[in-house]
């Protein structure tokens, strides 16, 4: 690695340490953690965020879908997407952050393609004119703290039969754990939120899951590997409004179960679980 490199890592190990601004709104506390480190943001989490493009891959998506990334960051998956199917072939592609540093260089890279639409918006609320044939959240999901209300938004905006993505960090198995522990106050600090219900929540939600569990490297931290998921899971075509509470809850998640003995969701899945076939 270059001097320069070395000095950019330092400069994002240096906000790393920091930690994520405890003032401020959710978007002002983005903002101040990822200013100081976006130029620098690519090339240190190419390190430490795995199996964006296998995530990608698995989601199927095929020329002329319409795609949304909720929490795009730099849109750096733009380049993973368009490897796997050529974005030019896409009706749409809409990018959705709250972070302007990091949207202005998720724009940059959208310049070069004309139907990629980059959109400054939260992920609770933001939706699409018409519904789109697959939602990815990549590393997002933990940053978001209504993460109910944003499963419930990409529900909203799938059309039936759709499919999400999500990739991320997470706490597998016993929760309490000395390494789930160790991982959880270690992102905590940093503003990502570790959870063992986010895949249950999914697993509730979607039909046909696939799932992934897996561990990488995390940078400067020689001999940790970091626990990750991938989950792809179908929308039903069948289905009724989604099943929440008043603030997009997931009630029967209260009814006990855990991620790989998800309780059943309140409306009729029909098919069996199965991997979706690529
Ligand atoms: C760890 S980054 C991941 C970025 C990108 N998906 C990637 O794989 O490199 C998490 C992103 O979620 C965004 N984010 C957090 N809360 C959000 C919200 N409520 N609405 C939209 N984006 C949000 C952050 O600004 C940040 O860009």
């Amino acid at each position: 690695m270059s001097p320069l490199d070395l000095a950019g890592d330092a400069r994002v190990l240096w906000r790393l340490l920091w930690g994520q601004p405890r003032a401020g709104s959710h978007a002002q506390r983005l903002e101040g953690f990822y200013a100081p480190q976006a130029q620098r943001y690519d090339a240190f989490r190419a390190r430490l965020l795995h199996g964006r493009a296998d995530l990608i891959a698995a989601l199927n998506i095929a020329p002329g879908d319409r795609v949304v990334e909720l929490g795009c960051g730099t849109g750096s998956n733009l380049e993973l997407l368009d490897r796997i199917c050529p974005v030019a072939s896409l009706a749409s592609t809409q990018l959705v952050d709250l972070c302007p540093s990091l949207l202005e260089l998720a724009r940059q890279r959208a310049h070069a393609h004309g139907n990629v639409t980059v959109i400054e918006a939260d992920a609770t609320t933001w939706q699409p004119k018409q519904p789109v044939e697959r939602v990815f959240l990549s590393y997002a999901l933990t940053m978001m703290p209504d993460w109910r209300a944003v499963l419930a938004n990409a529900w909203s905006m799938l059309a039936p039969g759709g499919r999400l993505g999500v990739v991320d960090f997470h706490l597998p198995g016993n929760t309490d754990s000395l390494p789930n522990r160790f991982w959880r106050r270690w992102f905590a600090h940093d503003g990502v939120h570790l959870s063992d219900q986010h895949l249950l929540a999914l697993h509730s939600l979607f039909l046909a899951p696939h799932v992934e569990e897996r561990q990488a490297p995390v940078p400067y931290l020689p001999g940790l590997r970091a626990p990750y998921y991938l989950f792809v899971g179908i929308k039903p075509v069948v289905h009724p409004p989604y099943p929440k509470g008043s603030r997009g809850d997931l009630p029967w998640l209260e009814a006990g179960g855990n991620a790989l003995n998800p309780p059943q969701p309140p409306f009729e899945t029909g098919g069996s679980r199965h991997v979706p076939q690529p």
